[in-house]
């Protein structure tokens, strides 16, 4: 039986400059790099120069990239952190009905801590509808998790998605007294 593989999103073999930078790494900066020692140095700065590639990569500021040992880990960091972060009384969280349990199970934590959970249906391609989007967004709004699953159409949607976030945002700015620029 002939086998094809699907399940790149996972995980994926290793390119092979990938493998051997990793490899010389281990063997020339195999300090702690948070030590500010002479063998942690060198691990720092290649820690801080693959932040800054990735950065660039991904068209933002260097501070906001967060290494992370995978999907689950920044999932719980970002949706936990913006809760507790959050001065609301109840911040409100938007997601998807087919997101990953990575995604699902520490929103379902967070609604028993008090959070407010929306979760908009899909259509047959997995997609949200924006306008269900635009509905669903209300000040206290503090973050939308969608699943990005492919190319393409779906770089459409994640600047469309952030248009509506930030146009809802800077419509109620002013308008009304925002608990988290107290921050
Ligand atoms: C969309 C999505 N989110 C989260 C995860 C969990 O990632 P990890 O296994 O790195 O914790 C996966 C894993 O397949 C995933 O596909």
């Amino acid at each position: 039986m002939r086998r094809i593989y699907l399940d790149h999103n996972a995980s994926t073999p290793i390119a092979p400059e990938v493998a051997a930078v990793m490899s010389e790494t281990m063997d020339v900066a195999y300090g702690n790099p948070s030590s500010g020692h002479w063998a942690g140095s060198p691990a720092r700065e290649r820690v801080e120069t693959a932040r800054a590639q990735v950065a660039t990569l991904l068209g933002c500021t260097p501070g906001e990239i967060v290494f992370t040992s995978g999907g689950s880990e920044a999932n719980n960091f970002a949706l936990k952190g913006m809760f507790y972060r959050s001065r609301r009384s109840r911040p409100h969280f938007i997601t998807t009905a087919v997101e990953h349990p990575a995604t699902t199970a520490p929103l379902r934590f967070l609604a028993r801590q008090g959070a407010a959970v929306t979760w908009l249906p899909v259509d047959g391609t997995g997609r949200m509808d924006p306008d269900d989007l635009r509905r669903a967004i209300t000040p206290d709004t503090v973050l939308i998790s969608v699943m990005r699953g492919g190319p393409r159409g779906l770089d459409r949607d994640r600047s469309l998605l952030s248009g509506i976030f930030w146009r809802r945002v800077l419509e109620r700015e002013g308008a009304e007294d925002d608990p988290e620029k107290a921050t």
